[in-house]
């Protein structure tokens, strides 16, 4: 493993973001391009819409104007449905010919437009085994609520969650399971134990921020919140060692500013950083921080690629990042009267896209 020098080039074959939010309306118009302009051509896409995505209809409408906003028809969005009692395990069968890749859960209250999510998982068994069967993902948001009786809050929300994920990956042990935006040591551990039915994605904020950051900085708040330093180190190094259940998910969740920086005693800040415009470049430079940038496209494209079963092919553009002095990331995105910040605003980064060959 290595730092890179300056001027040194990297490529990425048809980079591939496993969790990204891109909203409706205003919102969706405004940051779906933001995908294909941060290095990335497939867009695993999350259903926390209101109301949430729960049938195929509403994820192929979603999906088409999802292509449509992007302004480009070079970017796969692979759709998902929001675990909930609306999803009838009579249906799974006609999933993947709707395109549906995964089914998210949400516990509730634990994130943003969760308050539709689930309290068991029990419930859901039938419809766990038809996804086994039918190749559906599940896709898990690995927290539990916060609940003060029993001293749980959002720093040990994840960790407490780590025996739910051992029980279902060991009662399916053929259902491909995600641990999404992994932030502690323990989790790292807790994926590393199970079978290969279970890969976990990491986000570019977690292998950057620690709790510390996010003190005092709304814009460096998300769920799960980022945690300790020793944290930090276990998904750098995860990352730096090739291990290949470990993969890109951005959780890239773009809020409007106002709900992220106006946060009043009853409205709370919203969770959520958004980092799609800035994705590849952010990703080179802070793997080449800790000195993993040679884990680049396996990171970003091969990795998850591979555990999804969707290699790249169609339109697989080779995408040059090169090592350059300070780049600096834009401040703001505006349009039709929505303000979005990306992550780093402001900041320098010191990898950019030169090339993409087609
Ligand atoms: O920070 C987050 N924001 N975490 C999530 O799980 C949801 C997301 C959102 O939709 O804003
Ligand atoms: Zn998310």
């Amino acid at each position: 493993m290595s730092t890179a020098n300056y001027g040194d080039t990297r490529e990425v074959i048809a980079p591939a973001d496993f969790h990204v939010h891109l909203r409706d309306g205003a919102l969706m118009r405004l940051v779906t391009p933001h995908v294909q302009k941060g290095g990335f051509y497939l867009a695993y896409v999350m259903p926390n819409l209101v109301p949430p995505i729960t049938t195929t209809e509403m994820a192929m409408e979603y999906q088409k104007n999802l292509r449509e906003s992007s302004g480009s028809s070079k970017v796969e969005f692979l759709m998902t449905l929001y675990l909930s009692d609306a999803l009838d395990p009579n249906d799974v069968k006609n999933w993947k010919a709707a395109g549906i890749v995964g089914v998210k859960s949400y516990p509730r209250g634990v994130t943003t437009n969760s308050d539709q999510g689930i309290e068991s998982y029990d419930k859901y068994d039938q419809l766990f085994r038809e996804m086994e069967v039918h190749g559906i993902v599940l896709n898990l948001h690995g927290e539990i609520p916060s609940d003060h009786s029993k001293n749980t809050c959002v720093l040990n929300a994840e960790e407490r969650f780590l025996p739910v994920l051992a029980n279902l990956a060991n009662t399916y042990p053929k259902l491909r399971i995600v641990l999404e935006h992994a932030t502690t040591e323990a989790a790292v551990k807790a994926v590393i134990a199970c079978g290969d039915n279970v890969a976990c994605t990491i986000t570019a904020h977690h292998l950057a921020l620690t709790i510390d950051d996010l003190a005092g900085q709304s814009f460096h708040f998300c769920k799960p919140v980022a945690k300790f330093p020793n944290d930090r180190l276990a998904l750098q190094e995860v990352v730096k060692s090739g291990n290949k259940k470990f993969f890109l998910g951005s959780d890239s969740a773009p809020h409007p500013i106002l709900s992220k920086s106006t946060a009043t005693p009853t409205s709370g800040c919203a969770a959520g950083i958004y980092t799609s415009p800035i994705l590849l470049p952010l990703v080179a430079h802070l793997l080449d921080s800790f000195g993993a940038i040679d884990r680049l496209a396996d990171f970003t494209s091969n990795f998850g690629r591979a555990f999804y079963q969707i290699p790249a092919g169609g339109y697989s553009p080779k995408v040059v990042l090169q090592k350059v002095q300070g780049v600096s990331v834009q401040a703001e995105y505006s349009s039709e009267g929505k303000t979005v910040v990306p992550f780093w605003a402001s900041r320098q980064i010191d990898w950019q896209i030169v090339n993409v060959e087609e």
